[in-house]
Formats: structure tokens, sequence, C-alpha cells
């Protein structure tokens, strides 16, 4: 089968209700076999987009092409090729993790003779340890969201969009959705996901897109989101011994290579053109400053979050 490069192409989607423009005129794509997380604060739109990308909601204006398939007219071919985990968790009634998976995969026309293995894989894939004969209602919340992230698979997607999978889940469950992202990246599938905890989504993603009040502030590697976001990239954590702060920042600050020098108790967070480590580190120690720690750091996703985005609520 010849897959197209491109997965998933955004073209100038736009969503509202009523009143409110929950997405606006947003384009993006993702290539095939990457991994793109979805952030921005709450209300940004990034459930409105995922809902869209799957199908169940339509664009009021432009389209979403998922291996060249439009969203809008051939949603049926379009939800073959994806699978969509959704935030919030419904189930039928009184039924036991088994039953769950049948009844899912009967809805995904999965081949009756195929589902016993399709079902096995998926509960290997996901980790999901629970008994086949327990009851969804009394999952935690960890084996729930493994078994939604099972039933999404069910019909072997290639492309996934998962909204907000970490949610409510402990630092191990956490840590280990990260190694089962990693391995259906590796075995090729196309990843969107979105979530609020931008350490996971900065471990697990090729690319990021960060949206507010329903548009697209930014998109790009992490390395290229540095690089746009006005700073050079190099930040340098120095400790010194406490009567030694006000100093050491009085010296940095007058530095006409560094951009700003912040004070958090005995810590001077430090913003400085790339390549002046050195230089500055050499002039601490030459002023005599006792430096008890001195740490480059580079941007994480947070800062570049928190730069990009003013924090409206909509
Ligand atoms: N079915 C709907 N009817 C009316 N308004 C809606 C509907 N769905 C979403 N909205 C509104 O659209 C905007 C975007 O919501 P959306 O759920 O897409 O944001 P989000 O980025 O997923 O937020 P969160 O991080 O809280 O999940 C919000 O203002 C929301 O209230
Ligand atoms: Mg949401």
């Amino acid at each position: 089968m010849n897959v197209p490069a491109t997965a998933i192409q955004i073209q100038n989607v736009t969503r509202c209700f009523d009143e409110l423009i929950a997405v606006d005129d947003v384009s993006l794509q993702v290539q095939t076999g990457t991994t793109l997380g979805l952030i921005g604060p709450n209300g940004a739109g990034k459930t409105s987009l995922l809902r869209m990308l799957a199908t169940l909601s339509i664009p009021d204006s432009g389209d979403v092409l998922i291996q060249g398939l439009s969203v809008i007219h051939q949603p049926r071919m379009v939800r073959r090729l994806l699978g969509f985990m959704p935030a919030e968790f419904g189930y039928p009634r009184g039924l036991t993790i088994h039953e769950y998976l049948e009844y899912f995969g009967s809805l995904y026309q999965v081949p009756a003779a195929e589902l016993a293995r399709r079902i096995h894989d998926v509960k290997e894939l996901t980790e999901l340890t629970a008994r086949d004969n327990v009851a969804v209602r009394g999952l935690s919340t960890g084996n729930r969201q493994r078994l939604l992230l099972a039933r999404t698979l069910l019909h072997d997607p290639q492309i996934l969009l998962l909204d907000e999978p970490a949610s409510g889940l402990d630092p191990r469950a956490r840590n280990e959705l990260r190694g089962i992202i990693r391995t259906l990246a590796s075995l090729g599938k196309t990843i969107v996901v979105s979530s609020h905890i931008l350490p996971d989504l900065e471990e697990v993603s090729d690319s990021v897109a960060i949206m507010e009040a329903g548009r697209l502030v930014t998109h790009g590697s992490l390395e290229q989101l540095r690089h746009v976001s006005g700073e050079t990239g190099l930040q340098i954590r120095i400790r010194v011994s406490g009567e030694s702060v006000d100093g050491a920042a009085v010296i940095l600050r007058s530095h006409s290579r560094v951009m700003s020098c912040e004070v958090r108790s005995a810590e001077l967070i430090v913003r400085a053109e790339d390549g002046s480590g050195n230089e500055l580190l050499q002039l601490l120690i030459a002023e005599q400053i006792p430096i008890i720690e001195y740490a480059r750091e580079t941007l994480d996703l947070e800062d570049i979050f928190m730069q990009s985005t003013a924090g409206r609520v909509t």
C-alpha cells in the first residue's frame, strides 16, 4: 500500500458554536509516522479540532484530509484509517472488559474471525492486565485509560488521535503511557496527542502545536519553537552563596550579552545570548562570586508555552 507522506492536512478549518469561534482558521500538517503534541489552555479548541479530524463534528469552513481523504466528503473511509480516544469515558452499562472490547470490535467491523486475536493484541499493546470478566465500571483510572486506548486500537488504525490520554493518571501510569505511545510510534503510527502535562508531551512529540482561543499560535519541532520564541535558547541557572546573590545579579545585568537576570531566593535565572555561557562564568569567577551550582538549561515546552500564550480565557 502506498501511504502518502502527509498523514493529516488541516486546511483553514473553522468551527463555531453560535457566537463562539472554537477553532479559528487553523491550518496544519502532520507527516506520516510522526507524533504531534497538541497543547493550549482550557477552551483553546483542542478537543473541537480533534473531533473534526475524527469526523465527529463537521467544520463550518475549510477541510481536513486524512491520507488524502476528506473528513467532510469521505467520512466513512476516513474512520477506517483512524482511532480516536476521547477525553471523557462513556460506556454501555454493566459490561465486562471482554464484552466491552467485543462490543467495540463489532462497531468497528473487525471481522469475527479476527476479533479474538485483535482483542488479545490490543490488551498486550496497552498492557491491560485486568481480568476479562472484571466490570468496566469498577476499573481504576489507569486501567480505564488503557481500556479506552485498547478500544481505539481494535481496528488497527494507522492514525491515532488521543485527547488527554494521561488525564488523571498517577506518575507510574503516565510513565507507562509514554512507553505505550512510543511503542505505537515505533510501529509507524501517526499520532496526535493533546495534553496539559507538558514534560510528558515533550518526551513523545516530534512536533508541537500550540493553540489559544481557537487559533494556532505556533507549530514546529521543539528546536524550531525555541528559536521562534525569540530567545536564543541559552538559559543558565546559577546558585551562589546567599550573601553574594545581589552582587552577582548586578554584575550579570550590566553585561551586554545578558538579556535578563531574575533572582529566585539564592538562585539566578539568566537568559543570555547563545555562546556567552563560558564568558559569564569566568566573569563571576573573576569577580570572586562563590558559585555553588552553574547549570545551562534549554527552554522546555513549558517555557515556550508560557511565552506563546497570553493566558486569555474564553
Ligand atoms: N458542543 C459545544 N457547544 C458549545 N460550545 C462548545 C462545544 N464544544 C466546545 N465548545 C466551546 O468551544 C471552546 C473550545 O472548547 P474545546 O473543548 O475544544 O477546548 P479544549 O482546548 O479541548 O479545552 P480543555 O483543555 O479544557 O479540554 C470552549 O469555549 C468550549 O466551551
Ligand atoms: Mg479538551
